[in-house]
């Protein structure tokens, strides 16, 4: 990343994240961490390319969980819409006129047009019209008109508005779960202590930068596996980020679910020399929420990046990385130093390097060349957790 021209106020940290900042102080100068386990272990690649293991994880993870969409000021004047489809569901994510989001189904009430075409539409109405027979609807999801009204003399208009999921914004991010038959979301509560993690750095204050969604041919386990280690920073990352970081230095820890990881970036060695009120945890080291399943929040020097990733069959994934900043660009300079770094970022990390990798190693899964098993190694204990976590899940299901 380029220099930032001028950098924010460290955010406070909650205690968690305190006691991890010194748990990360004291694993500099140690050979060995202290949290890596016994052994190394086998990950069957079977995981990556099963249509019934993906079939699986859709019907009782994807579709039970809160799921993040993004950041809310996306959306930032009353009247604007995102159309996505996800998990086959077509979804409207709006702004009414009160200024509250919604998340309904782009699909109408009278005979299912969609409502919005395209996939990764947005736009900005006072109201939505289905371009079949006009039935028009509020961006709350209310059906507002209907033309030819005599021909549906007993249509009880309050029925059909559109199917909405249960959403939620909570720390300036926008969550639903993708099951219309639900009525209720509890972000906090599933967050857990990553709450309150999350509450320290006002992301409801940020304003939404920029926005790239684009189709990959991965599953989606393995580009959260490629965030959840550093093993490969020093190399894969050789052209870019590699030199900010210090070799595979890092510190994490599995929250219920989730996880949080430290890596430790080149300045982080004078931050022993600092009392605790001077840690800095984007300056001195660079925290990843890993929040399960598909969500990533990476806290970069003066931004901060969501990357979801959805998949769409074993191979393929929508990947939505969102970046957002601590306040709107204050002069032509920022906004320039922004876009370079959302460039490097976006296209040049992730987009060269970290899902380029996923999708080689998608190519190769079916040649049996790992039939024993990928091996994972004492430092690539979060990936461990995180498998364990969804075959559990896959497991218990029902
Ligand atoms: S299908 Fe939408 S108005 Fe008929
Ligand atoms: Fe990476």
């Amino acid at each position: 990343m380029s220099a930032a021209p001028e950098l924010p106020p460290s955010p406070p940290m909650s205690a968690d994240l305190s006691r991890l900042f010194a748990r990360m102080l004291e694993e500099i100068d140690r050979p060995e961490s202290v949290e890596w386990d016994a052994g190394e272990s086998r990950l069957d690649p079977a995981v990556y390319a099963d249509p019934g293991i993906h079939a699986r994880e859709v019907e009782r993870i994807f579709r039970r969980l809160p799921l993040c969409l993004g950041h809310a000021d996306q959306l930032r004047e009353p009247g604007s819409m995102i159309a996505r489809d996800l998990f086959g569901l077509p979804l409207l994510i709006t702004r009414d006129r009160d200024g509250e989001i919604h998340v309904l189904l782009n699909v109408c009430r009278h005979r299912g047009a969609r409502l919005l075409a395209g996939e990764e539409a947005v736009c900005s109405k006072a109201t939505l019209t289905c371009p079949y027979h006009a039935w028009t609807y509020g961006l709350d999801g209310a059906l507002r008109g209907v033309p030819g009204a005599t021909g549906f003399p007993g249509l009880d208009r309050s029925a059909h508005g559109l199917r909405r999921l249960p959403s939620a914004v909570r720390h300036g991010l926008i969550w639903a779960i993708m099951d219309p038959a639900r009525t209720e979301i509890d972000v906090a509560g599933f967050l857990g202590p990553i709450d309150t993690d999350l509450a320290g750095f006002d992301f409801g204050a940020h304003r939404f930068f920029r926005q790239h969604a684009r189709r990959r041919k991965t599953n989606w386990k393995l580009v959260m596996d490629a965030f959840q280690e550093v093993y490969h920073i020093k190399k894969l990352h050789a052209a870019t980020i590699s030199p900010f970081f210090i070799d595979t230095k890092s510190t994490g820890e599995g929250v219920g679910l989730h996880t949080r990881i430290l890596v430790g970036r080149d300045r982080l060695p004078e931050a022993k020399t600092l009392s605790p009120e001077y840690w800095d945890l984007r300056r001195h080291c660079t925290l990843t929420h890993a929040i399960f399943p598909n969500s990533l929040i990476i806290y970069h020097p003066d931004f901060t990046s969501h990357m979801g990733m959805f998949p769409a069959g074993p191979g393929e994934i929508l990947f939505v990385h969102t970046m957002f900043t601590p306040h709107e660009a204050r002069s032509e300079k920022e906004r320039a130093h922004w876009e370079r770094s959302f460039e490097l970022i976006d296209e040049g990390v992730f987009g060269a390097e970290d899902l380029f990798i996923s999708e080689q190693i998608q190519l190769g899964l079916a040649s049996g060349a790992n039939e024993g098993g990928f091996v994972l190694g004492r430092f690539e204990h979060h990936l461990r957790r995180f498998h364990g976590n969804v075959a559990a899940m896959l497991a218990e299901g029902g």
